[in-house]
């Protein structure tokens, strides 16, 4: 890690310059953080598993014509990617009443929701990431109507496809949150889908017994967070070769 320069820590990843101009590498850590970094702690193999489990989503949904960041999985813990220029914003598409949600407008966790419901979040740490509307958004300049409207429809497609996907492994997505950037190619600028699609952005319940199997286990004391993580990995066929032993991963292995 030690040969490349690091642009930017985050509280799961980290971003180093990538091998040519405009990509980028993002390696995932095993720290995780809740409630704005309030409650810390590791979750063993959680970054082999998310990267894992990241490019194979990311891979499926470019396949359908979801413009993405992700260029590909160089080992167990990085990625290379397309620098882009984030948006300072949350997407949060919700499918079944849960989390915040719940606490904040008072509907028991696990009730469908009537429709897929879109919210925004403002990305700021030192605000808590505020719950925003559209007005903000465009009066505040963090995204143009155009870049909002192509977000909204593009998180719409996510939901569609990874519902359908994790409906056939018997996972029900309850919510997830997605970024986007700013792709800036030949003069031209286009909104893809940035950052990861895990289970610490999604909420992945067992369709059958409604077992959490993602970040909800680390944030409320739970218990076998790693084994959560895992078994949405097996379940889409992509745990690591080596299997659960291997999941600290060499730290580098190009
Ligand atoms: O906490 P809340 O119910 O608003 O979270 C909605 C969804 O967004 C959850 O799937 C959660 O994992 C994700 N989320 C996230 N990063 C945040 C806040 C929420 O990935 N900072």
């Amino acid at each position: 890690m030690a040969r490349r320069r690091q642009l930017y820590e985050g509280k799961a990843k980290i971003l180093f310059e990538g091998p040519e101009p405009g990509t980028l590498v993002q390696y995932f850590k095993d720290d995780a953080t809740a409630f704005n970094a309030q409650k810390k702690g590791t979750i063993t193999g959680k970054g082999v598993l998310n990267n894992r489990i990241s490019e194979y989503l990311m891979t499926r949904l470019m396949e359908i014509g979801i413009p993405t960041h992700f260029i590909r999985r160089l080992n167990m813990r990085e990625q290379l990617i397309r620098e882009v220029e984030i948006i300072p914003l949350e997407i949060v598409v919700r499918n079944v009443a849960a989390g915040s949600l719940s606490t904040r407008l008072g509907i028991a966790e696990g009730t469908r929701l009537p429709r897929s419901i879109i919210e925004y979040y403002y990305k700021n740490d030192t605000l808590n990431d505020p719950l925003v509307c559209e007005e903000h958004i465009t009066a505040f300049g963090w995204a143009a109507t155009q870049d909002l409207d192509d977000m909204v429809a593009l998180a719409l497609r996510v939901n569609d496809f990874l519902t359908g996907l994790l409906l056939g492994v018997g996972i029900t997505l309850v919510d997830f949150k997605v970024e986007f950037g700013r792709l800036y190619e030949n003069d031209e600028m286009r909104i893809v889908l940035a950052d990861e699609i895990s289970p610490d952005n999604c909420r992945l319940w067992d369709s059958k017994t409604g077992e959490k199997m993602d970040k909800d286990r680390f944030r409320r004391d739970l218990g076998k967070v790693e084994e959560g993580y895992q078994e949405v990995a097996r379940r889409l066929g992509i745990l690591p070769e080596a299997g659960v032993r291997d999941l600290k991963g060499p730290e580098m292995m190009q």
